[in-house]
């Protein structure tokens, strides 16, 4: 028996999160055991420059989407609705018995909101053998069940709709299977099965070793530099410590007297330790139209032996997963907006100061590598401050089952489900 499982791609957070699952796909059809599962990759296109997109595929050997939806950047409204859209169309084309939605972005509830309502045409066979109620695919949520508990936020929309229309549940905390609980889901849909994210992490850390970023921003010894490519952790020496940025919730970047507080808090710090930020392309426009300019050094990575030791904040573009992954490993301290950039310093063991109010990620927080600092300045710099002091700890605690293995338990529990 074959299945055909769609995985739904968007935007730059969810490639890291289907690569695990795609390989682990691959891996179980190598095993011969029954059933075959059939992959097929759809991108919203929901981000669709290169640095956001593309740079992704190839960094993660992930395979070219098959379908590409190509909708854009549009308001919540539109973008959702475009998604659907064409969607819809895909999913009456393919009739996969299976969609795998990945987080919290708008591509997210787009596609779980179409499959939860098509119905397919009676003649297919292939779902007659599926115990599903209706014409419909399974849908599998991964990353399920985190709440910040802050509707302000598109993504704890999405979250929340999203798990309510999915099948499968698969979640990454213990608090997570709580949250779903509470909003009344069947405790057999939810699993508890890890971290796809830390997956990849794991997947691709000693690729990222390769990375030349340290070098392309001066961050490594003059005496060192000359050994370009193929660094070890042994062969290299950081110049100077360094800190890294990331900032592109609208909360924080969309209305002027918000983004300027930060950046003020952002600028003191910047005063003990240089700041290193590679800026989302949403930050970028509002740098510019709120003439910001002036809080940064610009810097493009395409040159080399730039320098980066001084006080202030480097302003680079956005990075591929390889170049980060090893840029946030090496650093002092990571202030971020992020949800995946808290737990990847959590496994890594550096210090990581969240500028937002909450958090859906409180695992992070148990740990000791994360703080939520808020985003009064006041408390942005005492909470930086107090990070500095911290000695990163690459032997830190680990969340449990952020393992490596996270993919191979969600196809293991796909495979049953779809087989019953
Ligand atoms: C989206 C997700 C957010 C996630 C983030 C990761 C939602 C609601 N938000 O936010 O959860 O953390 O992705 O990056 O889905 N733009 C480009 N090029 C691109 C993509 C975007 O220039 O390839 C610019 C456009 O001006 C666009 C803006 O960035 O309007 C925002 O893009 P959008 O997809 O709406 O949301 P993100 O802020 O990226």
């Amino acid at each position: 028996m074959n299945y055909l499982i769609m995985h739904i791609v968007g935007a730059r957070p969810n490639f890291m999160k289907i690569a695990p699952l795609v390989k682990a796909i691959k891996e179980h059809n190598q095993t011969g055991i029954s059933p075959h599962l059939d992959q097929i990759i759809v991108h919203t296109g929901q981000h669709y420059d290169e640095k956001m997109s593309e740079l992704f595929f190839d960094h993660l050997g992930l395979p070219k989407p098959d379908i590409n939806l190509e909708v854009g950047s549009a308001s919540h409204a539109v973008q959702t609705a475009e998604i659907m859209i064409r969607f819809e169309k895909v999913l009456l084309q393919y009739q996969p018995d299976a969609i795998i939605v990945v987080g919290d972005v708008n591509s997210t509830i787009a596609c779980t909101l179409v499959a939860s309502k098509i119905q397919y045409p009676a003649s297919n066979l292939r779902l007659a053998t599926c115990n599903l109620k209706r014409r419909r695919p399974l849908i599998v949520h991964v990353e399920a069940g985190l709440r910040s508990f802050d509707r302000t936020m598109p993504e704890e929309i999405n979250r929340i709709l999203t798990d309510q229309l999915s099948d499968l549940l698969f979640t990454t905390e213990e608090d997570a299977n709580e949250n779903l609980k509470r909003e009344g889901i069947s405790s057999e849909k939810i699993f508890f099965v890890g971290n796809v994210m830390i997956d990849t992490l794991f997947q691709h850390l000693e690729k990222a070793k390769k990375s030349d970023i340290l070098n392309r921003l001066g961050l490594i010894n003059q005496r060192l530099r000359t050994s370009d490519q193929g660094l070890s952790t042994r062969d290299y020496a950081l110049s100077t410590p360094y800190a890294v940025l990331t900032l592109h919730r609208p909360s924080n970047v969309d209305h002027k007297e918000t983004f300027l507080n930060i950046l003020e808090a952002l600028k003191e710090i910047s005063q003990k330790i240089p700041i290193i930020f590679p800026a989302h392309p949403r930050t970028q426009n509002r740098i510019k139209q709120f003439s910001l300019e002036d809080y940064f050094i610009n810097l493009s990575t395409r040159d080399y032996g730039l320098s980066t030791k001084h006080s202030c904040i480097y302003c680079i573009e956005p990075l591929g997963y390889l170049d980060f992954l090893w840029l946030m490993a090496n650093a002092k301290l990571v202030l971020t907006d992020s949800g995946g950039i808290q737990e990847e310093t959590t496994v890594l063991g550096v210090s990581c100061v969240t500028i937002r109010e909450n958090t859906e990620r409180p695992i992070t927080v148990k740990m000791g590598t994360n703080i939520v600092a808020g985003t009064k300045k006041e408390n942005i710099i005492n909470t930086a401050l107090s990070q500095l002091n911290k000695l990163n700890n690459a032997s830190n605690p680990i969340p449990p089952l952020w393992d490596g293995q996270a993919a191979k338990r969600i196809v293991d529990i796909l495979v049953e489900k779809l087989s019953t």
